[in-house]
């Protein structure tokens, strides 16, 4: 058997470990060859590959981003793409792929799968916004590292009685903010799921300003105020079309202190959280998903993602995993709104 792997749309900690526990199980335990693609799908769409074996995955466990490289290229939008990957799969032999990524990535599994190729998915994004798995990997290390930021706001902004305002990453979902503010206590958190009314952002900046502390505000990147409130630059794209980080935080920062008269700085951790070493949980969760993948394999079950439910490693259509995005449920908002102010 010969299994090619790859690695699929933005990096996140944990891949690395994913890779190695699927390697070494396939390797050892099943005596399987396997063959690394460069650079997510267009590894396979243009043959481009890495030797993978023991050798190549030792050392790599602790170590943020992935050994295969990663791109956000989708052959569904290249014109024959699909026939040139099942091409290139039945050249170099590969029986069956593991495809290592979020919800493009799987979505391009799905559509090979459905063209007869053998799939088998692994959820990644440090987001957490992928369906059908209560967490995905990257998500726990992107939450601490916003944590120590946050801690670290708390006591400049004290010194200087200034607001700050911490944006994290999240274009269509607010997890990474909900947990960071939540851990660190911020005194809003603000969300894409919930459009903001900026007044009452102001409500809370000003009644925390009448205290000796500081307000800290934790923003999503994709949050956005209610329609008709605040002109904002965070639809501002770059050259490749991506939405620029850094813009909401900064309207913010500029509107509290024309409507305070107190000082407000914006800090954006942008890929800071996607970078170094994983926490003690993506790395066993990232562990336990190249194991039960490498399975999935042995077992013939293709078409499948793995997935955390509860405590347990499962298997799931899919179809199911990237039907829809999961986004924050308005209730676990609700708890968060307890500290606000
Ligand atoms: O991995 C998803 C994500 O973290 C988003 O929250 C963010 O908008 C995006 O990646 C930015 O990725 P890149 O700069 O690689 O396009």
């Amino acid at each position: 058997m010969r299994v090619g792997v790859l690695t699929g749309g933005g990096d996140c900690p944990g891949l690395n470990a994913v890779i190695r526990a699927v390697v070494r199980k396939g390797v050892q335990v099943f005596g399987y060859e396997f063959v690394g693609f460069r650079a997510g799908w267009r590894g396979p769409l243009e043959g481009d590959t890495v030797a993978l074996d023991v050798q190549a995955v030792r050392g790599i466990l602790p170590r943020g981003g992935t050994i295969l490289g990663s791109s956000r290229t989708n052959p569904l939008k290249v014109e024959g793409g699909v026939e040139r990957i099942k091409d290139n799969l039945a050249g170099l032999g590969v029986d069956a792929l593991i495809a290592i990524g979020g919800e493009d990535t799987l979505g391009v599994a799905r559509e090979l799968y459905a063209n007869g190729v053998n799939v088998v998915g692994v959820p990644k994004t440090i987001d957490n916004d992928l369906n059908a798995t209560d967490y995905t990997f990257g998500f726990d290390t992107a939450v601490n590292i916003g944590m120590e930021a946050v801690d670290r706001l708390h006591t400049t902004a004290e010194s200087h009685h200034r607001a700050l305002i911490c944006e994290v990453m999240g274009r269509h979902a607010g997890w990474i903010a909900l947990h960071v503010g939540m851990a660190a206590g911020a005194n809003v958190i603000l969300i894409p799921e919930r459009p903001f009314d900026i007044d009452k952002v102001i409500e809370y900046v000003e009644s925390r300003f009448k205290t000796r502390y500081a307000p800290i505000i934790v923003v999503a990147e994709g949050a956005h105020p209610a329609e008709g409130q605040l002109q904002l630059q965070s639809g501002e794209r770059d050259a490749f079309g991506h939405v620029r980080l850094g813009g909401i935080g900064q309207a913010l920062a500029e509107e509290i202190e024309k409507r305070t008269g107190k000082e407000a700085r914006a800090a954006v951790l942008g890929h800071i959280q996607r970078g170094g070493t994983p926490t003690a949980f993506d790395r066993v969760l990232a562990t336990r998903f190249g194991l039960q993948a490498i399975d999935a394999v042995r077992d013939g079950d293709y078409g499948k993602m793995v997935a955390l439910r509860g405590t347990d490693i499962v298997r799931v259509g899919l179809d199911e995993a990237t039907k829809e995005l999961k986004t924050v449920p308005l209730e676990r908002y609700a708890e968060a709104e307890v500290f606000f102010g």
